[in-house]
């Protein structure tokens, strides 16, 4: 049988403070009831000024390999997907290689916004069956509500911060990343930029916060979702009705009715945890997997569906036989 990743353990991590809607009316002008009926978030998670993104990330890892129950130094790659590194460089990936204990493994970071999971997930994979490496730990994690103006009441309700993780290993008994579906749109970046920071404006004078036209942005998720959902599945030689698990990324419940709807996929097949953490962009994808996990939603020779979009514009899925 064809070698391939398959996943041997799972874990996350989100910080302890809850801010809940009602806490926001206190901050911007908004009400519970918007917040719910356009996003479907109910809460967030966020995390204090000291806790960086490696942070969340070390305890989502942490998790991860202990439940895949491999040797640290066995891991011989760590991929991380995330927008809001600690810092420019070193990479989160380089951090956690510390951190954790994996002394002979390789690192770097993927920058892929919110599909950051699913780019990161299709890099190990091809890693694996390649034959280049055996045990890879696979990353979400970020932080962006560091980055979000908490006086804009149009992007400050949406965002929470989390990390989740995987382990994937070499098998060869056909479970394992059957299909990975990747697409970019640079011609739409700039409906969702955050312009500060980078090398373009190191000293943020055009202001270190997330900008967003929703509008623009859901019309691409929704197009997106839709099409990785499809193209993922065709790839894997698989039909819709043969999914026993669609985990889609977590950033709005409008969004993901609209999918579902349109491809006629059944609504409790659909792992939904976004009323509780918001989107927590690379972190969203593997948080609800390891509570899909945890939750006994996914059982052995199920066939799961990861698809992620997000700022790029990006979009991404992986199909996984359990
Ligand atoms: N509370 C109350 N009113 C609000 C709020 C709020 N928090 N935010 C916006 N409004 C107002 C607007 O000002 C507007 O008022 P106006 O008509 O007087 O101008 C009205 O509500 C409607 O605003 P819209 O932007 O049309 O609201 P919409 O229904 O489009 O929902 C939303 C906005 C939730 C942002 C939606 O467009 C969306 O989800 N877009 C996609 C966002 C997304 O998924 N982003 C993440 C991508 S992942 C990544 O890579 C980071």
């Amino acid at each position: 049988m064809a070698r391939r990743a398959a996943i041997i353990g799972t874990g996350s991590f989100f910080p302890p403070k809850v801010v809940t809607n009602n806490d926001l009316t206190k901050v911007v002008e908004t009400s519970d009831e918007w917040i719910r009926s356009r996003s479907g978030i109910e809460e967030r998670h966020v995390t204090d000024y000291a806790t960086a993104t490696s942070d969340l990330a070390t305890e989502a890892g942490k998790k991860a390999l202990a439940a895949s129950g491999v040797d640290p130094l066995s891991v011989e790659l760590i991929v991380v997907g995330t927008t809001s590194p600690d810092t420019l460089f070193p990479s989160v990936g380089a951090i956690l290689q510390d951190r954790l204990g994996l002394k002979k493994a390789v690192a770097f970071d993927v920058s892929a916004a919110c599909s950051g999971f699913n780019y990161a997930l299709t890099i190990a994979s091809a890693f694996i069956e390649n034959g280049t490496y055996n045990n890879v730990l696979v990353v979400g994690a970020d932080t962006l509500t560091k980055y979000v103006d908490w006086t804009d009441r149009s992007t400050c309700v949406l965002f929470g911060d989390a990390a989740g993780a995987v382990v994937l290993t070499a098998k060869e008994d056909g479970s394992g990343v059957l299909s990975n579906y990747l697409y970019t749109d640079g011609a739409g970046g700039k409906d969702l930029v955050m312009p500060g920071g980078g090398s373009r404006d190191p000293e943020m004078r055009n202001g270190r916060f997330i900008k967003m036209n929703g509008k623009e942005v859901f019309k691409f998720a929704v197009r997106a979702l839709e099409a990785s959902v499809v193209e993922v599945v065709k790839k894997a030689g698989l039909e819709l009705s043969q999914i026993s698990c669609l985990i889609p990324h977590q950033a709005n419940i409008r969004i993901i009715d609209h999918v579902i709807k349109k491809l006629g996929f059944p609504a409790e097949k659909v792992f939904v945890n976004l009323q509780k953490y918001g989107n927590t962009s690379a972190a969203s994808i593997p948080l609800a997997l390891d509570e899909a996990v945890k939750a006994g939603k996914i059982k052995k020779g199920d066939i799961v569906v990861l698809a992620g979009f997000g700022a790029g514009l990006t979009a991404g899925a992986n199909v996984i036989k359990w």
